[in-house]
């Protein structure tokens, strides 16, 4: 499934700051880790929960734990989801973390260059979260997830992002169809170039110059 929030007034207040051009790199990264936090919020509701009996001191009631909050790889794709990933373990204070290097080279081929890639072992009940603020053309998460899928099989993947084109979305449902996305927004298309219509500019560089 795709999930984006364009119906959640506080992430498109987040959202509405990240794409002004005003917003200096301070704010920028701010924005992305509240994102961040607000997303694995979201991710949290899709996961299964586990009644479990608890004594307050009062007396015996019923809570419940979110098993699977425990088990969860944060991939971070350098440079712009740090502090996406940042937000993410806010909420995932368990998860192991792997970084991925990925630069995009330029049109019309977007040829993507892989020089870095720690990942831990993915073991079956595992979800993973990709974090990548952009999915432009896609062809980095693509190439993100062949690797990954390398070390082990997970119950699932999600691919975390702030913004999303169209095509992108398709190309990564075709090459990966069991992925999970969650955006805060679809946006309208690409340009000539790869950047995301009408997007907030190359996230990489906003937040870290
Ligand atoms: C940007 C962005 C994504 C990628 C999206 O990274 O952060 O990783 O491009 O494009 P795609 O979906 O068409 O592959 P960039 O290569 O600019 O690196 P940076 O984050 O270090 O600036």
């Amino acid at each position: 499934g795709v999930y984006s929030f364009e119906d959640s007034p506080f992430i498109m207040e987040i959202l509405t700051e990240l794409r002004d051009e005003s917003t200096g790199p301070i704010a920028f990264r701010k924005g992305l880790v509240k994102l961040g936090r607000y997303m694995a919020y979201e991710i949290t509701k899709t996961m299964a929960t586990e009644k479990v009996p608890i004594r307050t001191p009062l007396e015996e009631t019923e809570g419940i734990i979110v098993k699977d909050r425990r088990n969860v790889v944060i991939i971070t794709v350098l440079r712009a989801a740090i502090p996406l990933m940042e937000g993410l373990i806010k909420v995932f204070e368990h998860a192991r973390v792997g970084i991925v290097s990925a630069s995009r080279g330029k049109a019309p081929k977007f040829e993507i260059e892989m020089k870095y890639v720690k990942v831990p072992r993915i073991k079956a009940e595992d979800t993973v979260i990709i974090a990548d603020p952009m999915i432009a053309t896609g062809s980095t998460l693509i190439k993100v997830l062949d690797e990954v899928k390398k070390y082990g099989n997970a119950k699932r993947y999600v691919v975390v992002g702030v913004l999303a084109a169209p095509e992108g979305i398709t190309r990564i449902k075709e090459a990966h169809p069991d992925v999970e996305m969650f955006v805060a927004a679809i946006d309208r298309e690409l340009n000539d170039h790869g950047y995301i219509l009408p997007g907030l500019g190359d996230a990489g560089d906003r937040a870290f110059g």
